[in-house]
């Protein structure tokens, strides 16, 4: 029997970041998705024991992809609560929806819907979202309609990338590859502005403070990622996602002339990396920013 499915579609205009989450890069966020929830779920993890959820809440999980912190949310908020993710990518909803079917959980459902147009007017108690508020082409509006889904007094929670410099797995291919590729340019084809469009505590706080949030608080959280199984499925990961992945798409022909170099590059310095009992491991950091909607 089915337990969720999606329910009715948020308006569905799909902007050319939307249509790129769901013709470039699910297939290889599918591909790899061992890698990816593995990692992201090291930095939701460090928070869930914490969050401001109860019993009973109604909660939204923004930009909820395979929908594991959905499935996770639904157990804070029990079986009189309720969790909603929304996705704008119909190939994370569908694993999502296979999911919570196949767990038969009964408290949580799923809409497609782009954020930054509009978000179920509900009045939830808590909007959550891990990694997907760094790809609003406007954050503003995107943070803002977060609030608004709130009833007055709820909180919210997201998770961002930190710097660079403190996220060698996903800066490190980057520069590497660079030794052999240019930089995309300006008309490159994205999924949005980027992993460190939040990365500076001022400007992601001045984004909170002018969406309309009180209480603003940024937590550092730092937590070795998997980067892959082995050397060559870390290789494949770096040059399909990521900043090294779009520089390797964007260069086109030349990047496929250039693989065996850059292979060989990418594998002499993930060589150097440290390695655990799944793989090897690289060095990552977020910020975990909560805030409340304020009751007046
Ligand atoms: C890096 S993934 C993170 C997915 C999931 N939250 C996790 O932690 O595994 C970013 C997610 O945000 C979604 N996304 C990006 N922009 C969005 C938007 N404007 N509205 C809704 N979802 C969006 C993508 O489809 C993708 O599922």
């Amino acid at each position: 029997m089915n337990t969720a499915q999606r329910v009715a579609a948020l308006p569905e205009i799909d902007s050319e970041f939307v249509q790129f989450w769901n013709e470039v890069l699910a297939p290889k966020f599918l591909r790899f998705k061992h890698i990816l929830v593995d990692g992201l779920s090291r930095h939701s993890e460090a928070v869930f024991p914490q969050l401001p959820v109860h019993w009973g809440d109604r909660v939204l999980d923004v930009g909820c992809g395979f929908g594991d912190t959905a499935l996770k949310l639904s157990e804070l908020v029990g079986p009189d609560g309720q969790v909603v993710g929304v996705d704008c990518c119909d190939a994370f909803l569908d694993y999502a929806i296979n999911e919570v079917n196949t767990k038969g959980v009964a408290n949580v459902s799923f809409q497609r819907g782009d954020a930054e147009i509009a978000l179920p007017a509900e009045a939830f108690d808590f909007v959550f979202a891990r990694f997907g508020t760094m790809f609003f082409a406007n954050p503003v509006a995107g943070l803002r309609n977060m609030r608004r889904a709130l009833r007055p007094g709820g909180r919210m929670v997201h998770i961002v990338w930190r710097n660079r410099a403190d996220n060698p797995w996903l800066s490190m291919a980057k520069d590497v590859v660079l030794e052999f590729l240019p930089q995309p340019g300006a008309d490159a084809l994205t999924c949005g502005p980027g992993p460190f469009s939040m990365a500076n505590e001022g400007t992601v706080t001045t984004m909170m403070h002018s969406a309309g949030y009180t209480n603003i608080e940024l937590r550092r959280v730092d937590a070795p990622v998997l980067v892959g199984n082995d050397v060559a499925d870390a290789i494949a990961f770096q040059l399909a996602i990521g900043p090294a992945g779009e520089v390797f798409r964007e260069a086109g022909a030349e990047a496929e002339e250039k693989r065996e170099q850059i292979e060989a590059a990418l594998a002499e310095a993930i060589n150097r990396q440290k390695s655990s009992a799944s793989g090897i491991v690289m060095d990552s950091s977020s910020w975990v920013i909560s805030a409340t909607n304020p009751a007046h």
